[in-house]
């Protein structure tokens, strides 16, 4: 159990959290998916702000069913609504939100402006995703992983495709919570370094081995083989360059049969069938692509009851 306490605290990135503390979410995870009814009441009362400037389905569903199952409720609001920092500066917006809400959910571009609005508003800000970070993602895929494999602390998870905000939200809780992360991408489109050597930093503690690769063969051992699109939200102009660079880089049955024999696949969707992965692979018994989506739900209740103050 963690010394941290997590009340009021914003979730920007994994790294603003200790291993012993993203193992607290993992279990309180377990406990809110085993016994949903025990939290019914345990954000009675408390509303969630959510920002979208780009598309979602599981981050929006998620966050809005999850207040609702936690007794709460969830707003959502986008950026046709009035952009933060057009309409209105940050600051000013911070300093109305926390007169009205208990938290706010932000999916953005800008890392920034997520990271602007944590230091200026005094309720907990919550990473939906920007472009640089999708922490709350990559709580569900190591739930999920925890789930399929009884542990983590040793696993060694294959991530294949580009090296983008889900490969950096990955590579740090790989690095806080044991689990080996090999990215592998084409040359040019790996995690830039910083992203590597924050998340080098921060496996230091746990001996995880934080790694890049840019051939398919280094999925040979792999727990889990995860991808994403190849061009991500905001990169829709790039979609047919990357297209071509990408190709060695699907994960069809044959990037499968090289991975460890109990192998799970994992992808945070929207998957792009046919280019990243296969629908063979995606709709196959080793694919766990829909129990990963439903643990975005079950891990975010257990962040908003961290940091909402509802446990
Ligand atoms: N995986 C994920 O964040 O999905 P959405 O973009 O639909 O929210
Ligand atoms: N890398 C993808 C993730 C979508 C959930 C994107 O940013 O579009």
């Amino acid at each position: 159990m963690s010394g941290e306490r997590m009340a009021g605290r914003d979730l920007v990135s994994l790294l603003d959290f200790d291993s012993a503390s993203l193992g607290r979410i993992l279990e309180l995870a377990l406990e809110v998916k085993a016994r949903p009814g025990d939290f019914s009441k345990a954000l009675e009362r408390k509303t969630l702000f959510m920002y979208f400037e780009k598309p979602s389905l599981r981050t929006r569903v998620t966050f809005e069913a999850g207040m609702t199952q936690l007794g709460g409720h969830a707003i959502y609001y986008t950026a046709a609504d009035g952009k933060i920092g057009k309409r209105e500066s940050v600051a000013d917006v911070a300093r109305n939100l926390e007169r009205w809400v208990d938290g706010a959910m932000c999916r953005t571009f800008s890392h920034e402006l997520v990271e602007e609005l944590a230091r200026l508003s005094k309720i907990p800000i919550i990473n939906g995703l920007t472009d640089w970070l999708h922490p709350c993602q990559a709580l569900a895929d190591y739930l999920t992983l925890l789930e399929a494999k009884g542990s983590l602390a040793g696993k060694k998870l294959a991530y294949v495709g580009d090296g983008n905000n889900v490969a950096n939200s990955l590579m740090n809780g790989g690095a806080r919570l044991g689990v080996h992360v090999t990215v592998i991408t084409p040359e040019g489109f790996a995690p830039n370094d910083a992203a590597l050597s924050a998340a080098h930093e921060a496996a230091a503690e746990t001996g995880a081995k934080i790694e890049v690769a840019h051939t398919i063969d280094a999925v040979a051992g792999a727990d889990a083989v995860y991808t994403d699109v190849w061009a991500s939200m905001g990169q829709e102009d790039e979609a047919a360059a990357r297209k071509k660079k990408f190709e060695a880089f699907q994960v069809n049955a044959d990037v499968m049969a090289r991975a460890a024999d109990d192998a799970i696949f994992l992808h945070c969707l929207p998957a792009h069938r046919g280019e990243e992965v296969t629908s063979e692979v995606a709709d196959s018994p080793r694919s766990l692509i829909f129990q990963q989506a439903e643990n975005r739900l079950h891990a975010q209740k257990a962040v908003m009851l961290l940091l909402l103050g509802g446990v």
